[in-house]
């Protein structure tokens, strides 16, 4: 049935068990087309608003909530420690070769251990990510343990739950005239790189120091005790085992088949080959090709395909000798390290870089690679002359990797990490300790200020159009820019900026006038905007709706910073470093002069759009205290008062809400749980008359 006629027959429906079924299951097809197939069925906007309508229903009626619902995927508080869970049978390693000879001798092994039987091989991708098994009980998701030792792993089910290619219920499939109802698959889980490289941006951005391949970011996101902070990376799940106890399943192939039918992710590119040639044949096929997937791969593994021969192949020294795994060689190039040279970043992290000979390497010339920091140089013995190895791993950018000591020449010089910085301003590079980083202390550091305005200007910070890196540099270069207030003082300069060469007259125009318009923007990408060390986007979020203010956050503590839930003592201590710095206090005094937004949404609404309403609190809140709510309400001209009546608008319910909640419900007064109060307060639009119409209809 097409997914239309799902959700007008969801719509028509009067039985709200039914209801709540019926759009479970059109979330969880949806899901399956996006994540397994890779297409979109609906619109994101009507997929997020089905998904509203599903946690509303589920919350007028929490007795109808199951556990395979989709809103169940993220849940649950944060974990202390993972408990350990020992595996029906061992997760098994891989014996790993890199030569083709070792595969004859392999496939040879094989035959000759099953005296002549023919033998077909299945060979699939070798996904770089981190083994996981995963149990399904009565069609449902049960439990997810890593791999651990072998034996035994951390049940991280409630991260595993979180994946959103992973179904929470699977579609009944016979075998032989059974019910497949409760069996254990495994498989990898892995990120896509395009994902990966993001996250990496996003920390780089934020002064936190980047992951170095999908694998590790995978994994470490499993490690998250915070299954809410999981939600938020992009994990992604392939199968490739199937275990169901008292079945004798019969191939890989049919094994693979199964768990497609059940919706489960397995590997599209996966192939039976009749013998070793095909074997080769798919190795030379995917060495090429394996960077043109949105994964990583680190080799092909080769099964035999029928479960009963790899029976009674068996296992030794907990690798199995019914499968083996094809390595692609990292590439890999040398040449010759020219210097190495400072890089400084927006949070003033100068990160010393490699440059090289120019060498050609994974299908590009590269001529610069990173050394990481002044520890990694040191280990390797690094000196300028030398011939050493690059490699581009997962990475991003190529790595040193190593030093052929034999033909350092006699001349080769130590690198001794300067004192100062090259910026011209004797900046001091200093080292924060318990990090291996070092910074250069000047806030007008050129190189700093080039990122810090640069990050300023940027799309999710300040946004003003026309001010990308190019410009940046440009302004900096002719003296126009020292800071990111002197942004602000351009507009007095319009005619110089008119006279730079390709400038003219209409370009300056639209340039001054985004400067003008990102006055505007909220406080809380103001707060991401400054560039403090640690705070994210999401981070600055928070400190907005805390502190209203930008300066209530100036002259806010370390402790005060620290009673709120997602702020510890790193980014506590950085707030107030930040703000105790008189050339930064320098620099907000000019911002607050020049006509930047210091308040929480203010500038955002052109009227005080809860004039006139009136609110009763019942019950905790877990975001913020009753104080802060209070004021928010007040602040966008809504009263607060302690009784419901007919008259009341909104009572606001939180966790264990007292007798006003059945009070509001007797009365029929609109009632707002936590999420929709939030919302209330942060996502309404500009223009406040469209809430009434379209996005909150039964709220006004
Ligand atoms: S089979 C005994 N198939 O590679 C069977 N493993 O080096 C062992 N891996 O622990 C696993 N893709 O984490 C298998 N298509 C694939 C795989 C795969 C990735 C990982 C897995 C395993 C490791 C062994």
């Amino acid at each position: 049935m097409d997914i239309e006629k799902l959700i007008s027959n969801y719509r028509e429906e009067k039985d709200v068990a039914k209801k709540i079924s019926r759009l479970r299951e059109i979330i969880s097809i949806c899901d399956h087309h996006y994540y397994v197939k890779d297409e979109s069925l609906i619109s994101d906007r009507e997929y997020d608003q089905l998904f509203a309508e599903l946690v509303e229903l589920e919350k007028k009626h929490p007795e109808l909530i199951t556990p395979d619902s989709p809103t169940q995927r993220v849940g649950g508080e944060p974990l202390k420690e993972f408990r350990n869970v020992v595996h029906n049978k061992p997760m098994l390693s891989l014996s790993n070769t890199y030569s083709f000879d070792e595969i004859i001798d392999f496939d040879r092994r094989v035959n000759d251990l099953l005296e002549g039987e023919k033998v077909e091989y299945f060979t699939e991708l070798k996904y770089d990510g981190v083994a996981i098994s995963i149990h399904y009980e009565n069609l449902l998701f049960k439990l997810a343990v890593t791999r651990g030792d072998g034996f035994s792993g951390d049940d991280v089910t409630l991260n595993v739950k979180t994946i959103r290619n992973l179904p929470l219920r699977v579609n009944e499939v016979s075998f032989n005239g059974i019910s497949l109802r409760n069996f254990e698959v495994r498989g990898e889980v892995y990120m896509n790189y395009n994902d990966f490289l993001k996250i990496n941006e996003d920390r780089i951005a934020n002064g936190e120091r980047p992951f170095a391949n999908p694998r590790n970011l995978a994994s470490g996101t499993l490690k998250l005790l915070d299954p809410k902070e999981v939600a938020e990376r992009p994990l992604r799940v392939v199968l490739y085992y199937l275990d169901v106890e008292g079945v004798q399943l019969t191939t890989q192939s049919e094994n693979i088949e199964i768990m497609r039918k059940m919706g489960l992710p397995v590997s599209p590119y996966s192939k039976l080959c009749k013998n070793i040639q095909e074997v080769f044949n798919f190795i030379n096929y995917w060495e090429n090709r394996r960077h043109s997937i949105p994964f990583q791969i680190d080799g092909i593994v080769i099964k035999v395909n029928s479960i009963q021969q790899q029976e009674r192949l068996g296992t030794i020294a907990r690798a199995p000798r019914w499968a083996i795994a094809f390595k692609y060689e990292a590439e890999k190039a040398t040449t010759k390290l020219k210097n190495i040279i400072l890089q400084v970043g927006r949070t003033g992290i100068v990160t010393p870089v490699a440059e090289l000979e120019p060498v050609k390497l994974g299908g590009s010339t590269i001529s610069r690679a990173t050394l990481h920091n002044a520890d990694y140089i040191e280990e390797l013995d690094l000196r300028i002359g030398d011939t050493v190895v690059v490699e581009k791993g997962g990475e991003v950018i190529p790595k040193v990797t190593g030093v052929i000591l034999e033909e350092r020449p006699d001349w080769a010089v130590k690198f001794i990490f300067p004192e100062y910085c090259t910026c011209g301003l004797n900046g001091r590079l200093v080292r924060l300790p318990g990090e291996v980083a070092y910074f250069c202390e000047h806030p007008e550091c050129p190189w700093q200020v080039r990122r810090r305005i640069e990050h300023f200007a940027s799309r999710n910070a300040m946004n003003i159009e026309g001010m990308g890196e190019r410009v940046v540099d440009q302004l900096v270069t002719l003296g126009f820019l020292r800071n990111i207030a002197s942004i602000y003082e351009l507009h007095q300069k319009s005619q110089d900026l008119i006279n730079i060469e390709k400038w003219g007259e209409k370009r300056v125009h639209n340039l001054l006038k985004s400067i003008e318009e990102s006055k505007k923007r909220p406080l809380s990408k103001l707060i991401f905007a400054l560039g403090i060390r640690h705070i994210g986007e999401a981070t600055a979020k928070i400190l907005a709706l805390k502190f209203g203010s930008l300066d209530a956050l100036m002259s806010a503590s370390e402790q005060e910073l620290m009673t709120i839930n997602e702020i510890g003592e790193k980014i506590a201590k950085s707030i107030v470093n930040f703000f105790n710095n008189p050339k930064e206090r320098e620099i907000i005094d000019k911002l607050k002069f020049y006509g930047l937004n210091f308040e929480e949404k203010e500038t955002q609404f052109s009227e005080k759009f809860l004039e006139g309403k009136t609110f009763v609190f019942t019950g905790e809140l877990s975001s913020l205290t009753r104080a802060e709510a209070k004021s928010k309400v007040e602040r966008l001209g809504g009263k607060v008062i302690s009784s419901v009546s007919k008259k009341t608008n909104f009572v606001v319910v939180g966790e264990n809400p007292g007798s006003k909640y059945q009070e509001a419900k007797k009365l029929g007064v609109s009632i707002l749980y936590e999420d929709d109060f939030l919302k209330l307060l942060n996502e309404v639009p500009l223009d406040s008359n469209q809430i009434t119409k379209t996005d909150q209809p039964t709220l006004f």
